[in-house]
């Protein structure tokens, strides 16, 4: 699902954030297609929240920096990663490959959702970049 779905903004940093996770969350697929151990499930899926949290991190200051107020977003951000730290700990109670499906399909739709929805409503906040050229990279 990674590439045409995502929708990019033209912004470097955040544009490689969306891309890193999508890439991520292939690997979680791939890897629970191969029937891999839980651990390794576990892990991916630890990779994939913490790529998150940094993506939002840096989507939060890019915001910021063009002056829109990203209370409302930051807090769509918070909730997905308690969402996601649920899910970690529920699959590290039981887990079974079924349930890593359940997980998996849920996280791709929170994402694509996340970008293609509330995401992409600030884009056209976007342009034209700062005059400094800070963010544009
Ligand atoms: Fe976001
Ligand atoms: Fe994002």
């Amino acid at each position: 699902m990674a590439g045409p779905d995502v929708p990019l903004c033209g912004i470097r940093e955040v544009d490689a954030g969306h891309l890193d996770l999508h890439r991520r969350i292939d690997t979680f697929s791939r890897l629970w297609k191969l029937g891999a151990a839980d651990d390794a499930l576990q892990t991916s899926l630890q990779e994939v929240r913490e790529a998150a949290r940094g993506h939002f991190e840096i989507e939060i200051a890019v915001l910021s920096g063009y002056g829109i107020p990203a209370r409302h977003h930051r807090q769509i951000h918070d909730g997905i990663l308690a969402r996601l730290d649920t899910l970690l700990e529920e699959m590290a109670a039981r887990s079974s490959h079924q349930r890593w499906f359940a997980v998996l399909d849920e996280v791709e739709q929170i994402f694509l959702d996340h970008e293609v929805m509330e995401d992409r409503a600030f884009y056209a906040l976007l342009t034209p970049p700062p005059q400094d050229g800070r963010l544009a990279g």
